[in-house]
């Protein structure tokens, strides 16, 4: 099996190649990233020297590139998380996105329909997606498989447009497909933009932290390992064309989670209890901000058997220790100086 997966360097993309590489020594596993500022090689250096793992760094917009790398290394799998993932920025510059996640996404469907046979059990296109497509819920009821997409922000309009046109490929070409429509992850490894490792990175510096509008927006938490488990079970046993919803019924309103994340902190920093809740600042919502999402994750347990294994307040306080456990991560990656291990590793050979 020659597996492609996309967006590997990235927070949830590189717990899914370890655990691919880890897990599957008789595949080759291809981690193709374009570097971007969300990508970083530091996510994967257990792993780099397996013999069962290529790096290729690409950019999944430029045809010519796929062109070439699918002629040399004949992938016959596809996981596919390369995007632009912070909804922050498609308010900032949506063009971005719906280059990166929506040509880019065809571009791959397009190597698919001109290198593959419609044949499941050689084949398949697995599209990471996001709960955000399904738009807001009102204080009642779940995002089902069924529901239908209503999207908010450029974000996620443009993962809802990909979702769209890989089942259009799917259909019209015959490529064998499966999507996951994820909720919130958390964990390791998350660039220091999204809630968590922001607010965790704040409080070591004792930094404000930010929190939208009246702060009850409500958020559907998952361990990223336990995602990562279910892509791997999906990846294995899901149906052609199917889509599963993944998420833990884990749902908290941003302000009870950020005093919760307050209060391990101060625990875990031998600060006095109430210091880092100090921090917390209300300032001008989102844009189109959407009120709440939570999945309905029954479709998953019963049909493939998954279910997450790490609760939130375990999981919580294991990234919190994995966050001060890697100060040093923290500052490349928000300096950049992780370039130069890129630069070392890769450019000089
Ligand atoms: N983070 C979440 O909570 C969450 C939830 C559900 C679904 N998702 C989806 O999972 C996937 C991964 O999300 P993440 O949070 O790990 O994102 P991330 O921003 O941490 O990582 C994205 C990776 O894609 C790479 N990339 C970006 N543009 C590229 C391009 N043009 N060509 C090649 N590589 C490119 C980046 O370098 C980076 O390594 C995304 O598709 C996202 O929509 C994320």
């Amino acid at each position: 099996m020659n597996l492609l997966i996309t967006g590997g360097a990235g927070f949830i993309g590189s717990h899914v190649v370890r655990l691919f590489v880890k897990a599957y020594s008789d595949y080759n596993i291809y981690n193709l990233d374009k570097l971007s500022y969300a990508g970083n090689l530091e996510n994967i250096k257990d792993i780099e020297k397996a013999k069962n793992y290529t790096f290729i760094k690409g950019d999944i917009t430029d045809k010519a590139f796929l062109t070439e790398i699918f002629r040399k290394y004949n992938f016959d799998a596809i996981i596919h998380l390369a995007a632009e993932s912070h909804v922050d920025r498609s308010i900032e510059n949506p063009l971005a996105f719906v280059e990166t996640n929506i040509i880019g996404t065809i571009n791959l469907l397009e190597q698919c329909r001109k290198n593959w046979n419609n044949d499941r059990k050689k084949h398949l296109f697995y599209h990471i997606s996001t709960d955000e497509v399904y738009g807001s819920l009102g204080e009642k009821g779940l995002f089902e498989e069924t529901t239908s997409y209503k999207p908010n922000s450029p974000y996620s309009a443009s993962k809802a447009s990909s979702d769209h046109f890989v089942r259009a490929y799917g259909e019209t070409y015959k490529i064998p497909y499966i999507i996951t429509n994820c909720s919130n992850n958390y964990g390791a490894n998350q660039f220091p933009e999204k809630l968590i490792p922001l607010f965790i990175n704040n409080i070591i510096n004792n930094k404000s932290l930010p929190v939208y509008g009246d702060g009850k927006y409500t958020r559907d938490w998952l361990y990223v390992e336990d995602h990562a488990r279910a892509i791997d079970i999906v990846f294995h046993n899901g149906k052609n064309k199917e889509t599963y919803n993944i998420g833990g019924f884990n749902e908290w309103q941003n302000i009870a989670l950020i005093k919760l994340l307050c209060k391990l902190m101060d625990q875990k920093l031998g600060r006095n209890e109430g210091t880092s809740s100090q921090l917390i600042t209300y300032i001008t919502d989102r844009p189109g901000h959407d009120r709440r999402y939570a999945i309905d994750a029954n479709k998953i347990y019963s049909e493939l058997g998954w279910k997450p294994s790490v609760t939130f307040e375990d999981g919580l306080s294991k990234t919190i220790d994995w966050y001060l456990d890697n100060q040093e991560w923290l500052v490349n990656i928000t300096s950049g100086a992780y370039k130069e291990y890129y630069n070392k590793m890769y450019l000089k050979k």
